[in-house]
């Protein structure tokens, strides 16, 4: 059985008070309302990790996760952020790869490479996305690229260290633009991400969690969660607000 997962990447928003404000309405929600073995992860700004931590205290639901993390153990790298750091503060996820990283920070494939086995190296689950651009999938070589970002940056790993990454799919076209992929476009590529980890790591691929993200809604989760490819997602806007996001979680509980 695969993980359910349900991420929310809060990408640059929110002041620490309102975080704290919508922490503490999504730990009552997901107590009174979400049934069933998923689990909640809150990629927060690096500022609110801990703070947000200590508010869930032992929840046995919902976690924290960064957005991010340096590709250097540490030393002279103002600004940065080590998963060593993220380790000392007991942040059990980090998302590596977002295409928004990608795309303004100029991290390419060799770099994600990087910091995915750092990552692992403290133990941390990296949530390592994946994603084609517009012009890529208007090209329709979108397959092509997708497995070439997933091959560049996971195919180094040994079997036992894959089973420890969970993958998002993540159309760049999707992301903060209202436009989702559909269930169908969700599932194809999924499945051509499982095949392919398959046809590398055998039969472990089915054990791997691969998410969803781009515009997911509370009124498109569940078409999109009930794909059988499709493990869960990260939610970008939509996991700014409590009532939203627990709907979305609740489509795949
Ligand atoms: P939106 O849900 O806002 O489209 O963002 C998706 C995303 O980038 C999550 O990492």
């Amino acid at each position: 059985m695969r993980q359910k997962i349900v991420a929310g990447n809060w990408k640059m928003n929110k002041t620490l008070e309102e975080a704290s404000i919508l922490t503490s309405e999504l730990m009552g929600m997901v107590a009174d309302e979400v049934k069933g073995n998923v689990k909640v992860v809150l990629c927060t700004p690096f500022p609110y990790l801990y703070p947000i931590k200590q508010q869930l205290g032992g929840n046995a639901r919902i976690s924290v996760g960064a957005q991010n993390c340096s590709e250097h153990d540490s030393g002279a790298y103002t600004g940065e952020t080590s998963v060593g750091m993220l380790k000392s503060m007991g942040i059990p996820y980090v998302i590596i790869g977002h295409s928004e990283r990608r795309q303004y920070f100029g991290e390419d494939g060799k770099l994600l490479a990087t910091k995915v086995d750092k990552a692992l190296a403290q133990g941390l689950t990296p949530i390592f996305c994946c994603g084609e651009p517009l012009e890529i999938r208007e090209k329709g070589t979108h397959e092509q690229l997708v497995k070439q970002q997933v091959e560049e940056s996971l195919f180094h790993l040994s079997a036992e260290a894959l089973q420890k990454v969970v993958i998002a799919y993540e159309p760049v076209w999707a992301i903060g633009t209202g436009k989702t992929a559909t269930s169908q476009q969700a599932q194809d590529m999924h499945s051509v991400i499982r095949k392919h980890l398959a046809s590398k790591y055998g039969a472990i691929a089915e054990n791997i969690s691969i998410l969803y993200g781009g515009s997911v809604k509370a009124d498109n989760a569940k078409e999109l969660f009930s794909c059988a490819d499709v493990d869960g997602g990260l939610v970008g806007g939509a996991s700014l607000k409590s009532r939203e996001f627990v709907e979305i979680i609740k489509g795949i509980s």
